[in-house]
């Protein structure tokens, strides 16, 4: 008898439903919560169930009017939200191009779940954006016109690593480098909003989560990859040490570009927001903007590093 027949035999023996064999081939990153099944458990059921467009609209309060009526913070919080969109956008292309050279099914099948993740993703920031009065057209100019010099040439490197069909380098580049940086920006990002939009700091909080679950993914992967491939750790740990470089130039120059515009208007609502804590036991009255900005440089570069060793690389 083959395998197979065995194996049937066994099944009918039991007749029960074999959930001990695998529906697609077992691969060593595998641990079996990244199919649509556990999607469907984690998201749909869990972190997204009874939201529209991301937030609870029943037991939230809606936006401060200051972010209507004030110019200056109204700037600001559009500008947080363009910033958000490239990210995604990016990730909802270069995601979904990756479904098409997968290595594996179960990769495959992830990859399927995390592009309508970065889709969901993508609608809830437009959504919000249209709830404030902009339209798509400029939605569409302001999400252009954000992006400084280094961060087209971040987010062209990552696209480099698409349209060479690299899957190893366009998983380190989308769900380690892209993705790891989002984690503590987004972290930041829910805290910084959290009264003056409490609703907006769910939608983040929303998109966190499955940036997180997409982070676990490329480190699981990248890590088996380098184990098995000496000529992949050497590709993987040259790649990893240009993209550390384009992250700090990527901060840098949004504090130059807009730090001023963030301090002035955190000044005006320091009685509302001062006693936030986001770095530790700080108040954020305590800090200045490009202080934040440089902690929060900080917290990603240390992400990136414990996120290195994890998949089993060190930069020196
Ligand atoms: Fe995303
Ligand atoms: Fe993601």
């Amino acid at each position: 008898m083959n395998e197979q027949v065995i194996e049937e035999t066994k099944a009918q023996e039991k007749n029960t439903l074999d959930r001990e064999m695998a529906h697609f081939s077992p691969e060593d990153w595998d641990n079996g919560t990244f199919g649509v099944q556990t999607w469907l458990e984690r998201t749909a059921w869990k972190t997204l169930s009874s939201t529209e467009y991301g937030f609870s609209k029943n037991n939230v309060a809606p936006p401060n009017q200051a972010i209507w009526e004030d110019p200056l913070l109204n700037q600001i919080y559009k500008l947080d939200l363009a910033t958000f969109l490239n990210a995604e956008h990016l990730s909802v292309e270069g995601i979904s191009a990756m479904v098409g050279f997968a290595p594996d099914e179960g990769s495959q099948i992830f990859l399927t779940t995390q592009a309508f993740d970065e889709a969901r993703h993508f609608e809830v920031f437009c959504r919000r954006l249209a709830d404030l009065g902009m339209t798509p057209e400029a939605r569409k100019n302001m999400v252009n016109a954000v992006k400084t010099k280094e961060m087209r040439t971040f987010f062209d490197l990552i696209r480099e690593q698409v349209d060479k069909k690299d899957y190893i380098a366009a998983i380190l580049a989308h769900n380690v480098i892209l993705e790891g940086m989002a984690y503590p920006v987004y972290r930041y990002e829910i805290k910084y909003w959290s009264r003056l939009d409490p609703g907006l700091s769910q939608i983040i909080q929303g998109a966190f989560a499955d940036e997180v679950h997409h982070v676990t993914y490329g480190e699981s992967f990248i890590r088996e990859q380098i184990r098995k491939s000496v000529k992949t750790r050497n590709q993987v740990s040259r790649l990893a040490r240009e993209f550390s470089g384009l992250m700090t130039d990527v901060f840098e120059s949004v504090i130059y570009h807009y730090i001023g515009l963030y301090q002035e208007a955190a000044n005006s609502y320091i009685d509302i927001m001062g006693d936030i804590k986001i770095f530790g036991n700080k108040r954020i009255a305590e800090l200045t903007e490009e202080d934040q900005v440089r902690l929060l440089l900080e917290e990603v570069q240390a992400e990136y590093h414990k996120r290195l060793k994890t998949i089993g690389l060190t930069l020196d």
